[in-house]
């Protein structure tokens, strides 16, 4: 089927590269020339892996195309999926202009009868929003408006779109629901659940499964105070508590509280959403608190540990430190910093008079260009020397497969604060480290 994809960022690319990748032909438009330009001459502007070989091999093959020109676009095919962004405004609320002014594009593109997918996160009710848009600025044409709400993670976001757990979509006509079972079919004989809903339902599927999973961490990253208050180890209750079936292992790493750009973004407009509808969320309204209080709370963890390892006065214990801040992105697996423990913890130590070195692998120019005052790298080596501490927020392999043994010589002080858990307790205290993590016992 031939489909236009309107939004070239994270998901329209990804979804975009995925559909072609099934037998597709899709044409990814977005209004910015200069990254349609970056691929058209094969370059990916995210880091995101296995994305460049799938999007290679749509072009080579002709099933993937790039352009500015929605108009062109839109006449060309008779399925449209919207897949542009609905930042956060300043209210909390989901920004829907892109979305608006593309339906608005759209309507006064439309040479015959069209199909709207919106792949965009939005809230309940935004599709019929789009149809009525749609209407009003195109009265000799029909629109179908289908919600089908992608569930891809950063950094996995290829495989998540090749093996669904679910495909969702909602529609209002038997005509769009035949529409959109074509263009999943490649996925029949896998035997992937395919849940048709309203759109209001599936709407609401996609906040709500973020609200689930952000809720999770939320728990987990409590159950994680509690049990540095009681001695408990976390790591043990995860295990303990993710094989009920009921409970589930996935979404139970204690860290330094969800990041990114859907997490904190989509709690939040459901929050409001639900006290718009005179349905408050009292859970996700707690979620969302405990999470911004997690972190807060682990800023002021650090600066105690680290006035007790180097015995200095409490109350401002970060003059002239150098800390090493391993991990810039809010998660392994991308460049993204939207949101990410970095960009909270880094400032919080600069203010306290520390300077700072960050390391990431993909993320080191995006954050030194963020945050003020930090320095970054893509070398942990040049991280890691001279510094009075090291402090990890994300769990790349290259963090996690760090021989401290041999790092150790690099660093001013023998300090290591783990905000995601990565080493033992034990090994750190044998190599001589004074280590602080997340709701496990120190070792001696
Ligand atoms: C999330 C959802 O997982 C996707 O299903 C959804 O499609 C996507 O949002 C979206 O709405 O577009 P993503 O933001 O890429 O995906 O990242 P996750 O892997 O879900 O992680 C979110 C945050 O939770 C990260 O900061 C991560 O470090 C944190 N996390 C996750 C934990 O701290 N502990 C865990 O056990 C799991």
């Amino acid at each position: 089927m031939k489909i236009a994809m309107i939004g070239t960022g994270y998901v329209g690319l990804v979804t975009g590269a995925c559909l072609a990748k099934i037998g597709h032909e899709i044409i990814c438009v977005d209004q910015d020339q200069t990254k349609i330009n970056a691929l058209c001459g094969g370059a990916i502007p995210i880091f995101e892996p296995g994305l460049k070989e799938i999007v290679d091999q749509g072009v080579q093959n002709g099933h993937l195309s790039f352009s500015t020109d929605l108009t062109q676009a839109v006449e060309s095919v008779d399925v449209i999926f919207l897949a542009v962004g609905t930042p956060q405004a300043s209210d909390g609320r989901s920004d829907l202009t892109q979305v608006e002014n593309a339906a608005k594009q759209i309507a006064k593109a439309a040479n015959g009868d069209k199909m709207i997918v919106v792949k965009s996160t939005v809230p309940v009710g935004t599709c019929r929003r789009v149809g009525r848009i749609l209407g009003k600025h195109d009265i000799e044409h029909a629109f179908h408006v289908t919600s089908n709400p992608e569930f891809l993670r950063e950094g996995d976001a290829v495989s998540d779109f090749m093996q669904p757990d679910r495909i969702v979509f909602g529609t209002n006509s038997t005509d769009a629901e035949a529409i959109m079972c074509e263009i999943y079919a490649h996925f029949e004989a896998t035997k992937v659940p395919v849940i048709k809903t309203s759109l209001e339902t599936s709407e609401l599927i996609k906040y709500s499964a973020n609200a689930f999973l952000a809720a999770k961490v939320a728990f987990i990253n409590e159950m994680a105070n509690l049990c540095d208050a009681t001695g408990a180890n976390v790591d043990d209750l995860a295990v303990g508590i993710g094989l009920d079936s009921r409970i589930g292992a996935a979404f139970l790493k204690p860290g330094p509280g969800y990041g990114g750009s859907c997490f904190p973004k989509d709690t939040l407009a459901l929050t409001i959403l639900a006290q718009e509808a005179d349905s408050p969320s009292r859970i996700i309204e707690s979620v969302v608190d405990s999470n911004s209080n997690h972190i807060r709370r682990l800023g002021r963890k650090i600066a105690d540990f680290c006035a007790d390892c180097w015995q200095t006065d409490k109350k401002h214990p970060m003059i002239d430190k150098r800390i090493a801040v391993l991990g810039l992105a809010f998660k392994a697996n991308t460049d993204d910093i939207r949101s990410a423990a970095s960009t909270v913890i880094a400032p919080l130590l600069i203010k306290q008079g520390a300077s700072v070195i960050g390391f990431d692998p993909e993320a080191a120019a995006a954050a030194g260009a963020a945050i003020d005052h930090i320095e970054t790298t893509t070398k942990i080596d040049e991280a890691l020397s001279g510094a009075d501490a090291v402090v990890v927020l994300t769990e790349w392999d290259a963090i996690k497969m760090i021989n401290w043994a041999e790092k150790k010589t690099l660093l001013n002080a023998p300090v290591v604060i783990d905000l995601r858990n990565l080493y033992s307790p034990e090994s750190m205290a044998k190599l001589g480290f004074q280590y602080l993590s997340l709701g496990r016992p120190t070792a001696e």
